[in-house]
């Protein structure tokens, strides 16, 4: 990892480690083409409005909404990014650092969203954005382990400073709990094949790469699932990665917290990206929104898709769904 910045950055609050980082390059839609950011249009029309002052951008990530949050809000509005992956915020803040004190990068989880605004003197917000996941940088980047395509340390942390890895999770739980983990948050149907595989394989040596995890599982599951449309490793790789960095667990009371500080009026937008994530949003944006006393109203009756054009140029967005809700004014609440 570098330690310079390239273009000095205005208006930051966290205290992170620099990184070097260079936001030259090709660029795309959003202006870069590091992330190609989904429903980056349909995210700006919900969320910017004439009113709108102050936005949220949970997972800014290498900076795409937020980028264009700030263009289009023009001079009025500020922008709080938060992001616990420390080399995404540090480009982020060389990529907004045109923008000034207009925005605000914050290391951090958004389950602690209400901790992290206050710090910045930050109680109501008009808009706010999480888009769910990880990056393309994060899964591209063989270091960061989450791809089994490459070879790579079994990290998998969104935040490599903090938590337990991959590798420590498949080289120490209990057989049980590893075929649960692998059902729950991979879906993976032959998850206790792959859990016992994995038991057998450390107990020879403990497995310390995304290639030794891959082999195994590979080696665990027929044949004719080797060879299916999408890579045998895929679910079992989405479940350790949602595990290590507890990705369902915070999404409910996040949703709850930034319902909480929005101003009538002002809107959150949810972009998720499996059925795991998806269903979440889903009941918590219904519970909020049920009688007699609604926070919120739904905005997007069924999950906004992608176009097919969009998909043709990200292939990522095949999978994203958008979920928008608004708060409702506080008589509609008592
Ligand atoms: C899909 S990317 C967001 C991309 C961003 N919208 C853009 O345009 O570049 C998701 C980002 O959210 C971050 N992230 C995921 N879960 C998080 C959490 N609980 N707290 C903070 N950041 C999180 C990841 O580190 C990643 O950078």
């Amino acid at each position: 990892m570098n330690l310079l910045l390239t273009r000095s950055p205005a208006g930051v609050y966290s205290a992170f480690k620099w990184v070097k980082v260079d936001i030259s390059g090709e660029k795309n839609a959003s202006g870069d083409a590091r992330h190609n950011p989904v429903f980056l249009d349909e995210v700006t029309a919900w969320l910017v409005t004439d009113r709108a002052e102050i936005f949220v951008d949970g997972t800014v990530g290498y900076g795409g909404h937020s980028n264009k949050f700030l263009e289009m809000a023009e001079n009025k509005a500020i922008l709080v990014g938060i992001d616990r992956d420390e080399e995404a915020l540090a480009y982020s803040k060389v990529r907004l650092s045109g923008f000034g004190v207009r925005a605000i990068l914050v290391k951090g989880d958004f389950a602690d969203v209400k901790q992290l605004l206050r710090k910045v003197g930050v109680s109501t917000i008009d808009g706010a954005l999480f888009d769910l996941g990880v990056s393309s940088p994060q899964l591209d980047d063989p270091s960061r382990g989450f791809s089994f395509q490459e070879d790579g340390p079994l990290d998998m942390r969104m935040d490599q400073s903090t938590g337990t890895t991959a590798g420590q999770l498949v080289n120490a739980l209990p057989e049980s709990e590893l075929a649960d983990l692998i059902f729950l948050y991979g879906e993976e149907r032959f998850s206790r094949r792959i859990a016992r595989a994995i038991v057998r394989a450390r107990e020879r040596q403990a497995l310390a790469s995304t290639q030794d995890l891959t082999a195994v599982i590979k080696d665990s599951v027929p044949v004719a699932y080797r060879r299916g449309r999408i890579h045998c490793a895929t679910r079992t790789f989405q479940a350790l990665r949602i595990a290590v960095n507890r990705e369902l667990d915070v999404i409910e009371p996040a949703i709850r917290d930034v319902v909480d500080m929005l101003r009538p009026g002002g809107r959150l937008a949810v972009i998720s990206f499996h059925s795991l994530e998806d269903r979440i949003v889903k009941h918590t944006f219904r519970a909020l929104a049920e009688r007699p006393h609604p926070q919120v109203a739904v905005l997007t009756k069924r999950p906004q898709v992608p176009s097919e054009a969009e998909c043709q140029k990200n292939p990522r967005a095949r999978s994203a769904k958008l979920r928008v809700v608004e708060r409702l004014p506080k008589e509609s609440i008592q």
